[in-house]
Formats: structure tokens, C-alpha cells, sequence
């Protein structure tokens, strides 16, 4: 695909955008973990009948939509090396954990996309749990994905409430598919703008799909500036092994509920919590952590405001 639009903002033209997908078209495979302990499944089945039972109130909904108010646009460099300066100032917006149908429903998502698209984003990614625990929430997005354009494209990759609760997670990618946002299934795309580029690579989630980070990584040129999706971050020491540049996560929701910086429930392992971390092995990779957009199972947060970041391509001198 390649798109021409030389009405763009100043800072943009006149250069030629254009991605080019360099992978085999990937497709979505669930792999639920068959050791998940029966605990975990009877703790799933209370908080969804809590979260549901919770949803019809109107007042769970505006806490919630008082939250949202709040979403903080958080900035985030992603530095290239300075002969890449075609690249500089490229804008990407990223998504992550909305969780539709949990207090966010249609006129929530309309609302966050136009705030988005006022944010003048260059590409836009998804980073994963889209639904919260029903297959169907997936239709939510149906009215609000029409407005959500980019000149460079709509992105997408899976989280594991997206492969938990879609018995068909192939009907959950034809689903966005058919709506202009393309999902990286362990796939990478060429971002090109004049005669820099940039590899936006897409692995599949880490327990409940089938992640492989060199399929998506493929294709990539040598030094090529690398941006990767990957819903958990517990996925990062495995990526900076690859030399990646910048790694963007979601699924803590930034402990969603925090005190005293503490979070009982973190979804993390590593630490792996909000906001950005070094790469584990001394290498040149980032991490960021966004605390995503929704909740899960009870409508507020604490210590833990949305996020949506935005992400902003700097050419620099190398060190
Ligand atoms: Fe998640």
C-alpha cells in the first residue's frame, strides 16, 4: 500500500509515506495454557459474573467515563540514528487493554478515537485486549473504527482476553480486517517515508497465543530502527535479545489499582509495571509499559490514570 498526501501538516511533507508488508500474511492461533490451575478458572468465572453484574448500573459507567476523562497522552521518544532523519517526527498513537464491553461501550470508543485523531497520529496500533470477556464485544468497534484513519495505516495485535473469550480468534482478526486495521499474527511491516524505514513488527500473545518473534522479525533490514507489539511486557528480555529498539506493552493496567505504589494485582513477573524500562541484557532496547485505556472487573482505577501514548520518532546522533 502506498499513500500519497502531500495536504499533510508541515512537518511531514513532502516526503513519500508508504508501508509495504514484507511477511507472509500471518494468522491468529489460541493455545490456552492446559496446566491453568482451577483455582484461576473459578477466580475468572466470579470476577466476570461481578464485572457483568457490575456493567448495568449507569453510575459504574460514568466512574468509569470520569476516568477516561483523565486519560493522560503520554509522550514517548523513540530515537533513530540521524541518517534515518526522513523519519523524524513520525507520530504513532498506541492503544492498548480497552477491554470493550467492561463500562466502555460504543459512545465511550467513539469519544477516544476522536481524541486520538486529534492527536494527528501518522500510524496507529493496538496493543491487545480489545474485549474484556465476550466474543461479540469485538461489534463495539463497528461504528467507531470508521473515523479512525491514519495515513500509514491501523494496526493491531492480540492480547489474552482477545484469544480467552473469542472461541474463534480467526473470526476476531477478519473481524478488524475487514474494518482497515491490519493484524500483525507474528508479522512485520515496512514504514517507509522517503528514503528511511522503519520495521513495526507484531508477536502474538504470550499465554494464550503462539508468539514467534522470528517470524515477525523476518524480513528486516540490517539497522533497521525496529518497533515491536507485544501485549505483555514479560515478553521483553526474549525481544531485546533480538536487538529490537522499543518494545510496546500493555495488560497491567498499571496495577489498575494502586496504593502506596503497590499493586495486588500486577500481571507481571519481571516488574514490568508502567512506563519504561532498560533492556535486561545491557542492550540498546526500551520497553514501555502503557497502563492501557480500560478496566477489567470493577470500573475505577487508583494510582493508575488511562493512558494512550504517543510515540515520537526523533533522529539523533547515535552514541
Ligand atoms: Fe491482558
Amino acid at each position: 500500500m502506498t499513500v500519497f498526501q502531500p495536504h499533510l501538516r508541515g512537518r511531514l511533507a513532502p516526503h513519500r509515506l508508504s508501508t509495504v508488508t514484507t511477511t507472509i500474511p500471518g494468522r491468529l492461533r489460541s493455545h490456552p495454557d492446559p496446566r491453568r490451575h482451577p483455582l484461576h478458572e473459578a477466580i475468572d468465572v466470579f470476577a466476570i459474573a461481578l464485572n457483568r453484574w457490575l456493567d448495568r448500573f449507569a453510575w459504574a459507567r460514568s466512574l468509569h467515563r470520569a476516568h477516561l476523562a483523565r486519560t493522560e497522552y503520554r509522550r514517548v521518544s523513540l530515537p533513530v540514528a540521524a541518517d534515518r532523519a526522513a523519519l523524524h517526527g513520525l507520530r504513532i498513537a498506541f492503544l492498548t487493554d480497552l477491554h470493550a464491553g467492561a463500562y466502555l461501550h460504543e459512545p465511550e470508543l467513539q469519544e477516544l478515537f476522536d481524541r486520538v485523531m486529534a492527536q494527528e497520529p501518522d500510524l496507529i496500533c493496538f496493543g491487545g485486549d480489545l474485549v474484556n470477556t465476550r466474543a461479540e464485544e469485538i461489534e463495539l468497534f463497528d461504528r467507531p473504527l470508521r473515523s479512525l484513519r491514519a495515513p500509514l495505516g491501523v494496526y493491531a495485535v492480540a492480547g489474552n482476553h482477545d484469544h480467552r473469550w473469542t472461541p474463534d480468534i480467526g473470526s476476531w482478526q477478519d473481524y478488524l480486517e475487514r474494518r482497515g486495521v491490519q493484524v500483525l499474527a507474528n508479522q512485520g511491516v515496512r514504514i517507509e517515508r522517503g528514503d528511511a524505514s522503519l520495521w513495526l513488527a507484531g508477536v502474538d500473545d504470550l499465554t494464550d497465543g503462539q508468539p514467534d518473534v522470528r517470524r515477525a522479525l523476518w524480513g528486516r533490514a540490517k539497522s533497521e530502527p525496529t518497533l515491536v507489539l507485544a501485549h505483555q511486557p514479560d515478553h521483553f528480555p526474549e525481544l531485546a535479545q533480538h536487538g529490537v529498539d522499543l518494545v510496546l506493552s500493555g495488560h497491567t493496567h498499571g496495577g489498575q489499582i494502586k496504593a502506596f505504589g503497590w499493586a495486588p494485582i500486577a500481571h507481571t513477573r519481571h516488574g514490568y509495571l508502567d512506563g519504561g524500562f532498560a533492556c535486561p541484557h545491557g542492550g540498546r532496547s526500551r520497553l514501555h509499559v502503557s497502563r492501557g485505556v480500560g478496566v477489567t472487573i470493577l470500573p475505577f482505577r487508583m494510582g493508575a490514570r488511562p493512558e494512550v501514548t504517543i510515540v515520537e520518532v526523533e533522529a539523533k546522533p547515535q552514541r
